[in-house]
């Protein structure tokens, strides 16, 4: 009998995705964006995202199935992204997900946003390693996860630790903003940061210092380098002189990229963990995963990093969790599944 056909629906933030896998293999990708509806507010808006679900959900399904070459009576079980994320954002895909369940009488399967940022890997990589230290840096989480099962069955995906204040994507986004590049803005800052120097300006390491350390190991903090880049910013500019954008680029990106990979090596170390997954939307920086490859080859552990198009929400991530979750014969949720906006991984 071949393998499972697994339809995932993402609607955590701002992307509606619908992904279609068999097994480890992807057989389509749909992604449908309300980003450019947010960049004119600087963020996202939930209620905005949420008509935006809404509209696009089933062209998004059907776009999927047309790709995949399938029809919905092909599937054999549907999963969904049922937290964490935005309330009203998430609701609309659980309810999609239900009414198809329930439509062709499969099964459905909830899944939980981090835990799937990591599976994504196995459809570009083959099967996940476990353990693995998974590094998650987006616009909603910066986190630092022990997996040993990334179903999540009796505690296999620990979290390590996490931001205290900003997420690493929103520190990009802030900076952006201030630098005057478009929402959102970590992949302007990482093209700007080409053109410019990583030391031209010596930004703050976050939760670095040896007293931070022995409570923060594992921890992140971006909001003192995101208000440290604001004030040199607006020095700048009260004395008059252009701001050098490319070199605030390179050094902010710089500030972050060290710190992030600094202590995901160093919790894999720690662990004697020798594989570093790293997902998420800021997993697409360039400099991050130079840096990280860099530094773990020192120490002899593997990176592992997915395609940028499968580092950013989607829903293929949400059919890989739910293939594995069907792989590994974890029961099913029921049709009563919630959707839970601050759901633990
Ligand atoms: O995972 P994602 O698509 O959505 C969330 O769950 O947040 O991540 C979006 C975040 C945004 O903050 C965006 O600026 C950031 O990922 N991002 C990047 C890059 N591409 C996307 N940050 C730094 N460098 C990039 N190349
Ligand atoms: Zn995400």
């Amino acid at each position: 009998m071949s393998e499972p056909l697994v339809l995932g629906i993402e609607t955590s933030c701002d992307e509606t995705g619908v992904g279609i896998v068999r097994g480890h293999t992807l057989l389509a990708d749909a992604v449908a964006s309300s980003v450019d509806e947010h960049a004119r507010f600087g963020g996202v808006v939930p209620e905005v995202a949420s008509r935006a679900h809404l509209e696009a959900m089933v062209p998004t399904i059907e776009r999927a199935c047309e790709t995949a070459g399938i029809t919905l009576h092909d599937v054999d079980a549907v999963a969904v992204t049922n937290g964490p994320g935005l309330a009203g954002a998430l609701l609309v895909g659980v309810a999609a997900a239900k009414a198809l369940a329930l439509g062709l009488g499969k099964p459905i399967y909830g899944v939980n946003h981090l835990a799937s940022h990591v599976a994504v890997d196995q459809l570009e990589h083959g099967p996940l390693p476990e353990p693995c230290v998974a590094m998650l840096v987006s616009g909603g989480h910066s986190s630092l996860l022990r997996v040993t099962d990334v179903t999540g069955q009796d505690g296999g995906v620990d979290p390590m630790g996490q931001t205290i204040d900003d997420a690493a994507g929103e520190a990009f986004d802030k900076v952006a903003r201030l630098l005057g590049l478009p929402f959102p803005g970590g992949p302007h800052i990482d093209r700007s940061a080409r053109e410019g120097s990583t030391v031209a300006i010596d930004f703050p390491r976050g939760l670095t210092s040896r007293r931070d350390l022995e409570r923060h190991r594992f921890d992140f903090s971006f909001s003192g380098l995101k208000t440290a880049v604001a004030r040199w910013v607006e020095a700048k500019e009260r004395a008059g002189e252009p701001v050098p954008v490319a070199d605030v680029a390179a050094s902010f990106q710089e500030a972050v990229c060290d710190v992030l990979v600094r202590k995901a090596l160093d919790a894999a170390s720690s662990e004697g963990i020798e594989d570093l997954l790293i997902g998420g939307g800021v997993a697409a920086n360039s400099r991050l995963r130079h840096l990280a490859e860099e530094r773990a080859e020192k120490l002899g552990i593997r990176v592992r990093v997915p395609r940028p198009g499968l580092c950013t929400d989607n829903g293929a991530m949400v059919a890989a969790l739910g293939a594995e979750m069907v792989a590994r014969g974890r029961t099913p949720s029921s049709l009563d599944l919630p959707a839970d906006s601050s759901l633990p991984v």
